[in-house]
């Protein structure tokens, strides 16, 4: 069971999509909860029953921003820069409040350390300037073994973008 997981936005579901055209076993959690009876919908929130789910197993790639809470073998994290999650997650209509809470969690790395916490195999790919095809390529790279360049800790946004902090902080405003 392999964790495709990472703050929404980031590209989990465009990910699997491409790795399921190219011939791997994939699934949402969502629908790996469905199936299981682990889903229950609030309003027009879907719930999922974590650990109540986390007892089944999947032979495949289960993607989606709670699948390292899963007990996976690897979890693989697809990092993207918290602007361009910003300008994503904006472009989908969703509040401003919702949009900010996840461009904080990307920024200091929320579902990286809890899949530290979760799982023995962590990977991490910074997708910011790749294209879908290119993830899936380094995805099935780590699945082959070859991970030397995705071990978690390489991605640092809150040094990368430490300006535009300072300005914002300064100024107001994002
Ligand atoms: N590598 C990429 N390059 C350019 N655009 C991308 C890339 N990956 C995803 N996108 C675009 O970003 C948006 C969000 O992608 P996607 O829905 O796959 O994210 P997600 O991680 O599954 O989000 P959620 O957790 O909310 O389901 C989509 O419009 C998608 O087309
Ligand atoms: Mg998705």
């Amino acid at each position: 069971m392999i964790a495709l997981t990472g703050t929404p936005g980031c590209g989990k579901s465009s990910v699997a999509e491409e790795l399921k055209k190219r011939g791997y076993n994939v699934i949402s959690v969502k629908e790996f909860a469905e199936m299981h009876s682990c889903a229950r919908v609030e309003g027009k929130e879907v719930v999922v029953d974590i650990e109540k789910l986390s007892k089944f197993k999947f032979d495949g790639i289960i993607e989606g921003h709670l699948s390292h809470l899963l007990k996976p073998e690897i979890a693989i994290v697809l990092r993207c820069n918290p602007i361009l999650i910003k300008k994503r997650l904006m472009e989908r209509g969703w509040n401003y409040n919702k949009v900010m809470e996840n461009v904080e969690a990307e920024l200091i790395d929320v579902i990286l350390v809890e899949a530290l916490q979760n799982c023995e195999r962590v990977y991490e790919i910074d997708t910011t300037e790749l294209s879908v095809e290119e993830v899936a390529n380094i995805v099935e790279e780590i699945l082959r073994g070859k991970n030397e360049n995705f071990e978690p800790g390489k991605v640092d946004w809150i040094s990368k973008l430490e300006d535009r902090i300072e300005e914002v902080t300064r100024y107001g405003g994002v």
